[in-house]
């Protein structure tokens, strides 16, 4: 699905990007250019960046106690 119609980016590019290391929609913003045009996606872009965050957490959770373990 389209989110930025003004920059042709996707919820995937979005999902994308936080797989690969983005933590906030600032960064998101940087890399995708989302939002700089007319502004009426982000609040789209900023509930998938909720949402990959809230998915990622569990993750990063078990990651942490493998590390503390070690
Ligand atoms: S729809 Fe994203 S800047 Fe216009």
């Amino acid at each position: 699905m389209i989110v930025c119609v003004c920059h042709n980016v996707s919820d995937r590019a979005i999902r994308a990007a936080m797989d690969a290391g983005a933590t906030s929609l600032s960064e998101i913003r940087a890399q995708l250019n989302v939002g700089a045009c007319c502004g009426k996606c982000l609040p789209s872009a900023k509930a998938i960046v909720s949402e990959c965050s809230e998915d990622a957490m569990p993750r990063f959770t078990a990651v942490r106690r493998e590390l503390v373990a070690a």
